[in-house]
């Protein structure tokens, strides 16, 4: 791999956007450029749409039509932000992809897995990330830390914690049926050693010599 498309995934609080800086960094500092983005959003139509998506109550939309903002917002993103970066052969890192909206809209909103993988195969073909960390943690421990931090920035940072323990069991199904494209890491760790995973796991896929 020279180039790639990884995305980070897992509830709230479990790390992800901190692991994502983390990571960027290091890619950069062993000479690889490298977009950073996020989803809902990471174009500007997309970040419009999200727009729609986080503001107001969790049932503002119907759940298919939640499901369709998301993959409209992702067909922008990845068309006008991922696609032109990976041709210029940068490194794509993203805060949540598609992994997501099966998680939160399947545990969330009961949508049908099939529903969302015929959605997806119409949006996206067969794109899909080079490689996913699924972060893992008790879903209690990530709520703190989501808690700590000042702002909400998730409307689902609500829900009780059996949505989330659910939650945090659909992101490790998610990793069991695609093992050759996730890998779940212990995101309990500490900051550093949960870094130091995740780049060791670049590394050997960029065949480069691990040196932190
Ligand atoms: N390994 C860790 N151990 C303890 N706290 C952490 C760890 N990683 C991140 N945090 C803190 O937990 C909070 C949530 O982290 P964040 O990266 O925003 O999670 P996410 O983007 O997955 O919701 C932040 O305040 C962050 O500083
Ligand atoms: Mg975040």
């Amino acid at each position: 791999m020279t180039a790639g498309f990884i995305t980070l995934e897992g509830g709230e609080g479990v790390g992800k956007s901190t692991q994502l800086r983390r990571l960027a960094n290091t890619l950069e500092r062993h000479g690889r450029r490298c977009v950073v983005t996020r989803e809902p959003g990471g174009s500007p139509g997309a970040e419009e749409i999200r727009a729609l998506l986080v503001n107001g109550e969790p049932g503002r939309w119907d759940a298919l039509t939640e499901t369709l903002l998301l993959f409209a917002a992702r067909a922008d993103h990845v068309a006008r932000t991922i696609k032109p970066a990976l041709a210029q052969g940068e490194f794509v890192v993203c805060d949540r992809f598609a992994d997501s909206t099966y998680a939160y809209q399947g545990v969330g909103r009961d949508m049908p897995r099939e529903t969302i993988r015929r959605i997806e195969s119409i949006v996206l073909g067969d794109f899909k990330p080079d490689l996913t960390f699924v972060l893992d943690l008790p879903a209690e421990t990530g709520l703190a830390r989501a808690h700590a931090r000042s702002v909400a920035e998730s409307r689902f940072e609500r829900f009780g914690l059996e949505f989330h323990e659910r939650l945090r069991q659909a992101f490790l199904d998610i990793a069991r049926r695609a093992p050759e494209r996730c890998v779940v890491i212990d995101a309990a760790m500490r900051e550093e050693d949960v870094a130091a995973e995740i780049w060791r796991v670049v590394a050997e896929r960029l065949q480069l010599q691990v040196s932190n």
